[in-house]
């Protein structure tokens, strides 16, 4: 028999339902999965490390991921670990894409997805080298948060450079700093020259330094798109910006109402060459109707356009058709899931 294994956290949680510290029911997922011919096991992360992970062979494996950097860490080492051996849903890289920007731009171009323009950086002094090829105004993105709180317009250099000091994180590399320089003194002082040795010479690191994304900006947008995409399931969400601001994510202004065909197709496309079972995608469409995936996510996100929406859209013989029915999310995960795994065989 066809078996999944499905891997919780130290809460056993399948994450996430709409509230981040809620879990999926793993009854209803478990429910669909054996409706389709599959065996299930639950284990949680700390379980498969107790048996031994070489242990752990030829399993389809569906795993939950973690809003927490430091129990996502670990989870990134395990499943990691476990790919190579097994078939993981959604795969490895699509664990690295969450909550990271920066990864999520070199997924988009390894899977062939032309999107808006882009740089990639980490600190001020690589700014120097790209500089000259920036127009502004420009999107920075710190790789992650949401609601936009980590999303700014920036309309100069000098705003940019004072952005990059004022918001990417100062290192500890200036407490070092400090704590050398003291001792120096402190050294000197004591004329202690053996000692003296060990402090000089030392070169401080970049202090502003964190990944970030300059991100090409789609001007005068009203709203975006939230789509989630569970197989051949489309739930599609508009999100108005706030007053005042170009961001829509986290305003609040939410509004199902109809999409237009192109934010579906373009979905579509989207969704096939991401490779995943499900998706969040956040798309805008500029005055010319094109599209832009401005971010996307296959593991842990907000869930709330396919809870609370009335209907989903499925493409039918090359048609959008509107189909009312409420959906539920541990069993669409769980269906999503199911069509991946068979499609792949
Ligand atoms: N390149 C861009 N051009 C114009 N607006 C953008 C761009 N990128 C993001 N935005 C706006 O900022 C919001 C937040 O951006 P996003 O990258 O989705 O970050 P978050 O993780 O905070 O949702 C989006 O919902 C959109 O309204
Ligand atoms: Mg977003």
């Amino acid at each position: 028999m066809k078996k999944i294994l499905i891997l919780t956290d130290y809460r056993n949680s399948f994450r996430r339902e709409e509230k981040s510290y809620y879990s999926l029911s793993l009854n209803k997922m478990r429910e669909v999965f054996i409706k389709n011919s599959y065996e299930v096991e639950v284990l949680s992360y700390i379980d498969i490390i107790n048996l031994g992970l070489e242990n752990i062979e030829n399993q389809n494996i569906v795993y939950t991921s973690s809003a927490d950097d430091n129990y996502k860490k670990y989870i990134d080492d395990i499943v990691f670990y476990l790919k190579d051996k097994n078939k993981i849903f959604p795969k490895y890289e699509l664990l690295k894409c969450q909550e990271n920007k920066g990864f999520q731009e070199l997924y988009k171009l390894k899977q062939g997805i032309k999107s808006l323009k882009y740089y990639y950086l980490c600190n001020l002094k690589d700014l120097n080298k790209v500089e000259n090829k920036l127009t502004y105004p420009i999107i920075m993105k710190k790789i992650n948060g949401a609601g936009s709180s980590q999303v700014f317009k920036i309309n100069s250099k000098n705003e940019l450079i004072d952005k990059i000091k004022k918001n990417i994180k100062t290192q500890e590399y200036i407490k070092k700093y400090l704590k050398k320089k003291i001792s120096e003194i402190i050294i000197k002082l004591k004329l202690d020259r053996k000692n003296l040795k060990k402090y000089q010479n030392y070169v401080l690191e970049e202090i502003n330094m964190e990944p970030f994304v300059l991100q090409e900006f789609v001007p005068d947008l009203e709203s975006d798109w939230k789509i989630l995409v569970f197989g051949k399931k489309y739930y599609a969400l508009n999100r108005r910006v706030r007053e005042g601001d170009f961001r829509a994510s986290g305003s609040g202004k939410l509004f199902f109402i109809e999409p237009p065909e192109s934010v579906l197709n373009y979905a579509e496309k989207i969704y096939k060459k991401l490779d995943t079972p499900i998706a969040s995608l956040d798309i805008c469409i500029n005055k010319n109707n094109e599209c832009n995936l401005i971010e996307f996510q296959s593991l842990h996100f907000g869930p709330y356009t396919i809870m609370k929406s009335n209907y989903y859209y499925e493409k039918i013989n090359s048609n959008w058709k509107q189909i009312f029915k409420k959906s539920n999310l541990s069993e669409e995960y769980a269906n999503a899931m199911v069509e991946y795994i068979n499609d792949k065989k």
